[in-house]
């Protein structure tokens, strides 16, 4: 039985996720002495980023790492780096690190060697993720019908994996990705999904009837999360 969480409103959504992932990151931090929280760019967790930008806690102890990455130049509308940079590294949280997806490297696949080694820096398993849902079933960079999507989905994948999604109106031009696996976030010890509106409401009941193989459910089934929507 999936486990969600519906709110009223945005305002009420944004304030119970920032109650969940604060306590989550303070008790690892008193516990380990610090944190790693990976996010999700795409436009939804804009305003959580924004009340998450006041939070007291000791963000220099918290690392904050990508789920994904569209293999961008930072100078690109569409960089989750940037967007999470610009969004999120604000006001208190100004002092936390930053560990983003995007190298050098022409391809996500060129740069997956160079991604996994920063991502092996960060204290795993993650003490808590947070994911975004397209309305095609995606999560993270997790695709219906990508290439090396069922890599990201093997047991033992590495933290980091590349993938070429199947071009759409979701995806954009943007189809070269880094995403992390499959097993990277099951294994966290916190996962929490973010959607708003209806139609990612419909989408992800879809998703996570037994007979649905988009991505979003298959994860599900690997590691149940809780369900944060509003209208
Ligand atoms: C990305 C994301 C992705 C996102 C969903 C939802 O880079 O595309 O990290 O997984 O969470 O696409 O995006 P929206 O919040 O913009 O609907």
């Amino acid at each position: 039985m999936a486990n969600w969480r519906q709110f009223e409103d945005r305002d009420a959504l944004v304030t119970a996720l920032r109650a969940g992932i604060e306590s989550q990151l303070q008790a690892a931090v008193e516990t380990r002495g610090q944190a790693s929280w990976a996010v999700s760019g795409g436009s939804t967790p804009k305003p959580l980023f924004e009340a998450m930008q006041q939070s007291p806690l000791e963000w220099r102890h918290i690392d904050v790492a990508l789920v994904d990455e569209r293999w961008v130049p930072f100078d690109h509308p569409r960089s989750n780096e940037v967007f999470v940079a610009q969004n999120l590294l604000a006001a208190r949280a100004a002092d936390a690190r930053l560990v983003g997806m995007k190298t050098g490297h022409d391809t996500a696949a060129d740069a997956t060697e160079e991604v996994n080694t920063r991502y092996g820096a960060i204290a795993q398993p993650f003490d808590s993720v947070l994911l975004g849902v397209g309305l095609d079933g995606h999560t993270a960079s997790l695709f219906p019908g990508a290439e090396g999507l069922e890599a990201a989905f093997a047991a033992g994948a590495p933290t980091c994996v590349a993938l070429t999604a199947k071009k759409s109106a979701v995806t954009g031009d943007e189809v070269d990705r880094m995403s992390l696996s499959a097993d990277a976030i099951a294994q966290a010890r916190h996962v929490l999904v973010m959607i708003t509106g209806h139609e990612k409401k419909a989408m992800m009941e879809q998703a996570l009837e037994p007979s649905s193989s988009l991505p979003i459910g298959r994860l599900h089934a690997l590691r149940p999360f809780d369900i944060y929507w509003a209208p």
